[in-house]
């Protein structure tokens, strides 16, 4: 059976997952959120250059410890210790990985990975932190065009208002 691939992120309720800066200044840490429990799970992370750079201008890299692929095409991009620049296809890496033994993957993001791995029917799970905020504007969770039907298979509310909604990905 093929690894499963979650795309878990955060979201406001008009689907924006950063500000139009690209900040992330409005996610806050919630102890109760399941997020303990799903990083232990997976066994590697998948990261756009764009993700990355935003993660790393606010400290040093926090996934040390979890095998990290960062996607860019530029074969001067920055990578902290413990990540490894891929500088192929992110489907077709994201693609042969899943085939490979091991336990479940995560797509950090951001836009541009998340679209091209859901146009290529690479995404298993989203996991959406929805907050309670409209941003108007913002960088989307996703840039395509295509229709998907999901599956919610589970729904909490955290003591913030923040929706944790956990779905399948019909393919
Ligand atoms: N709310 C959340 O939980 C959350 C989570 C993650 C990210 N974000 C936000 O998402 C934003 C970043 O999203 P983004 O869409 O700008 O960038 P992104 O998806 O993180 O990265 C896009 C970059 O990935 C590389 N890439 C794309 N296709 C490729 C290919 N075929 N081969 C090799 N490399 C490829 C390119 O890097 P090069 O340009 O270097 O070639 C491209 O510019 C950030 O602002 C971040 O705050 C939010």
């Amino acid at each position: 059976m093929s690894r499963k691939v979650t795309l878990l992120t955060a979201t406001s309720i008009d689907g924006f997952i950063a500000r139009v800066d690209g900040k992330l200044d409005w996610v806050i840490t919630e102890a109760d959120a399941g997020y303990q429990e799903f990083y232990e799970q997976v066994d590697a992370l998948f990261v756009g250059r764009g993700a990355l750079e935003r993660i790393l201008a606010v400290g040093p890299w926090p996934y040390l410890g979890k095998p990290t692929y960062v996607f860019s095409r530029r074969s001067g991009a920055r990578c902290p210790r413990g990540t490894t620049l891929v500088r192929r296809d992110p489907t077709r890496f994201v693609a042969q990985h899943k085939e490979l033994p091991g336990g479940d993957l995560w797509i950090l993001g951001g836009c541009g990975l998340n679209s091209a791995l859901l146009q290529a029917g690479l995404i298993d799970h989203l996991v959406l932190m929805v907050y309670p905020a409209f941003f108007g504007t913002g960088i989307p969770l996703f840039d395509t065009r295509q229709e998907r039907r999901l599956r919610l298979t589970c729904s909490t509310t955290l003591p913030s208002g923040v929706l944790n909604l956990r779905y399948d990905v019909a393919k």
